[in-house]
């Protein structure tokens, strides 16, 4: 059973695994002629996990089904951050007991953080016992044994590990992106900012070694990737329990020297944002003018509750130095609405900041009490349809700056590197913009995948549209 109190404790030393993966004689190919589903919520992170849950799943031989609805095998790989995705995933729970009735050899899954909790997987185990097996986010590499014990022994399986973690490299890992893939750089968070469970959930920092980052990434250009997404709870926090020469600025100026065309990274905590990291990535033309700089609150009072040690003065600064600097940036951010007793000259400090930066764009979020964190246990008065309401003015705000954002590039020529079709079987296609600006045009299959030149002919606040030139 998972139990949060341990997950907090930071004792242990990290080691690193390579040969972790081991398959119970019963499981080798025991997947062939049967199907796989994983759904996959929340972060970058778990993305990955999710990808490695699925190569996992291809290596026993099972196949991708096109739904979870005749699927032999599913798992939900779940995120805990707030409340409605939780909802969610036991919602669907709710549907697979019918569908359990006329499949009764599904195989039912829950993998990522809400496997981490206990009260989660209390209610479970009491209330949704048609889920067959929950693994938890240190324990991807025992899907092939916790199957088998599943399947051969008909057990209900609770593998799950409250400690901080380990490093685990080479999964085996399904990447459904063709031109672009996440590589994670560092696991786990040590912030513990005061309403977040994901340090507890996801362990300690432990980063990989710059040699394995490089060795995937020079992989995935031999695979014909042409944009990574550097990925870690707090990645310029990369290499802290490393040696001091691997730190992010010497990570990014790497990654930079494999010359794969586009480099982002992701989430960046402002304040280890260094002066060095914002030079880096003026310095090289492949690492992306777009930063996610997730602040949670304008107000220090708040953020000294939030347990998130940052002047806001510093944050300004910052932001001034990176516009500065990097005068074709898109910045965004992080904004929680309605933290426990948040005044209203508190919130007056939030919308001041969004004023003063006019963000690309903002992920705001209504405050989600999440048992076992310290904000749990704070008293808060604040009425939901205050909360509400703010939420309601600050995304009038969001829209305002991100179409003001969005008009400056109107008449300009964009590169994007092209996913697909904007909705299955147009003639639309979309891709991204260094900026992480979603563009539609016209165009063909063969713009797949590759980085395509556009003149952008139309704004509006979530997308532009563009034309295709040849230059
Ligand atoms: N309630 C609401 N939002 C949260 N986030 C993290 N924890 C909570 C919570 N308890 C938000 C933060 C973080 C983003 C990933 O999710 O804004 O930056
Ligand atoms: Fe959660 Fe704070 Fe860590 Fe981000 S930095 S994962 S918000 S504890």
């Amino acid at each position: 059973m998972p139990n949060l109190n341990e997950a907090r404790k930071r004792k242990n030393k990290t080691q690193v695994i390579y040969d972790a993966l081991q398959i119970p004689v019963e499981m080798i190919h025991y997947g062939k002629n049967k199907t796989y589903f994983v759904k996959t919520y929340g972060c970058q992170g778990n993305v990955i996990d999710g990808q490695n849950i699925e190569g996992i799943c291809e290596y026993l031989g099972y196949k991708k089904a096109e739904n979870y609805i005749n699927a032999d095998l599913v798992i939900l790989n779940t995120c805990a951050i707030r409340e409605t995705s939780e909802n969610h995933v036991f919602g669907l729970l709710g549907e697979f007991k019918e569908i359990k009735r006329s499949h009764p050899n599904m195989v039912i899954g829950i993998s990522g953080c809400m496997a981490q909790e206990e009260n989660v997987v209390n209610k479970i185990l009491t209330k949704y016992q048609h889920v067959d097996f929950i693994l938890g986010t240190h324990n991807i590499q025992n899907l092939p044994s916790v199957l088998r014990d599943v399947i051969f022994d008909n057990n209900i399986v609770v593998n799950v590990s409250s400690y901080e973690g380990n490093v685990y490299e080479g999964l085996p890992s399904v990447n459904s992106f063709k031109a672009k893939a996440f590589v994670n750089v560092m696991y786990g968070c040590d912030k513990f900012c005061t309403y977040c469970i994901v340090p507890y959930t996801r362990g300690k920092v432990r980063s990989r070694k710059i040699d394995d980052i490089l060795a995937e990434i020079k992989d995935l250009i031999n695979q014909g990737i042409q944009e990574v997404t550097l990925v870690g709870q707090n990645v310029n926090n990369y290499g802290q329990d490393l040696s001091e020469e691997e730190n992010f600025v010497n990570l990014l100026q790497k990654v930079a020297d494999t010359k794969i065309k586009r480099i982002r990274f992701t989430t960046s905590n402002p304040w280890n944002f260094t002066k060095e990291i914002v030079d880096v990535i003026k310095k090289n033309e492949n690492i992306m003018p777009y930063l996610h700089l997730p602040i949670q609150s304008g107000s220090e009072e708040i953020l000294k509750k939030m347990n998130r040690y940052m002047k806001i003065q510093s944050y300004y600064d910052l932001i001034d130095y990176i516009k500065q600097e990097i005068p074709n940036v898109a910045i965004s951010t992080d904004i929680i609405v309605g933290f426990p007793n948040e005044t209203d000259a508190d919130w007056k400090e939030t919308l001041k900041l969004v004023n003063y930066v006019k963000y690309d764009n903002i992920y705001c979020f209504i405050y989600s009490k999440r048992e076992g964190t310290p904000a749990a246990k704070m008293v808060d008065e604040i009425t939901t349809d205050t909360k509400k309401q703010r939420l309601d003015d600050l995304n009038k705000l969001v829209k305002k700056y991100a179409k003001q954002n969005n008009e400056k590039y109107l008449n300009t020529i964009q590169e994007i590197l092209v996913e697909g079709p904007a909705k299955k079987g147009s003639n639309i296609y979309m891709g991204y913009t260094k900026q992480w600006k979603v563009v539609n045009f016209k165009g063909n299959k063969d713009d797949i995948n590759k980085l395509i030149k556009v003149k952008i002919n139309k704004v509006s606040q979530f997308s532009l549209n563009g034309i295709k030139v040849d230059e």
